[in-house]
């Protein structure tokens, strides 16, 4: 009985390791992300803040030409545990960006053109899309759709770790038999290998300000980082909120016991 069990165990684990090793070869299936490490992993980690301000340079230079951050406000880039721009960094960067704009005193939205009306973004908005709407967006992309990237780290099996491999996971040679849709990029870490997106990211995309060397690796570790911080803006108070109640819990476990010694001193 026990031989059997045994043998069925060993079995079971000989056909996983092969399901395993298949999986890794079967085509289309995305390759597991890099194994890149990132400041905020950790009970104790925090946000590079300047990594967070260079990310958001690659986001606004790159990104955001086809991709949406719609819960992103410009005042939340000033408040503590973010990027930390002052507020009148926020304020150049919001007027940088066109809002879609209320109804004019003749009630238009749109000018003689067909042109929506914009106006300069101020610290309230939050960033606008690159496109109109959906549909504008897909068409530009053959039906595929650029998501938003406000939560996109929270969304996607593999967090930062993923968005990570996907911008540095252009490239490489497709293996043989495989075809690379027209229109279309190789992409091992993506399902099904063909992504819609164009490479957005190569050494020198951006210049960065503080003076960093903008290599792809470099572009692609810090936009991750942003975007992390996008989609969990408050991972720092969350993380120091925890330890706290940590440091809180250990006294008052020391206290009781000691009033516990106290109050049965004599009862023994
Ligand atoms: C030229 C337009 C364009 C630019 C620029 C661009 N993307 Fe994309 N992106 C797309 C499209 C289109 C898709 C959808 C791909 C698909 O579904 O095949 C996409 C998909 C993605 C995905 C999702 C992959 C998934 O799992 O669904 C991520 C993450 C992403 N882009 C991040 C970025 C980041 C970060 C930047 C800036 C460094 C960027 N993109 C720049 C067009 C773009």
């Amino acid at each position: 009985m026990r031989t059997a069990l045994r043998l069925g165990l060993s079995l079971a684990f000989a056909a996983a390791l092969a399901g395993s090793a298949v999986a890794a070869t079967v085509m289309g299936e995305a390759q597991a992300p890099k194994d890149v490490s990132f400041s905020f992993e950790g009970p104790f980690g925090t946000y590079d803040r300047a990594a967070l301000q260079r990310g958001f340079q690659v986001y606004n230079e790159v990104c955001k030409n086809c991709h949406s951050l719609n819960l992103v406000s410009f005042a939340a880039l000033t408040e503590p545990g973010g990027p930390e721009f002052t507020d009148a960094e926020a304020k150049a960067i919001a007027a940088s960006y066109q809002i879609p704009a209320d109804p004019n005193k003749q009630g238009q939205t749109y000018d003689d053109k067909g042109n929506r009306l914009t106006r300069p973004g101020i610290l309230a908005d939050h960033f606008p899309p690159p496109f109109p709407n959906e549909e504008a967006a897909r068409a530009t992309f053959n039906g595929a759709l650029p998501p938003d990237l406000s939560v996109i780290v929270k969304a996607r099996e593999g967090g930062p770790q993923y968005v990570y491999s996907i911008l540095t996971g252009f490239g490489q040679n497709p293996p043989k038999g495989f075809t690379v849709v027209d229109g279309k990029y190789f992409n091992p870490y993506f399902a099904g290998w063909n992504i819609s997106m164009p490479p957005p990211l190569a050494d020198g995309a951006v210049t960065y300000t503080d003076g960093t060397k903008a290599t792809l690796d470099q572009e692609a570790h810090d936009v991750v980082t942003f975007l992390t911080w996008a989609a969990e803006p408050k991972m720092e108070q969350r993380k120091r909120l925890g330890f706290e109640v940590l440091v809180f819990l250990t006294v008052l476990a020391g206290l009781l016991y000691l009033s516990y010694r106290r109050v049965w001193k004599d009862a023994h």
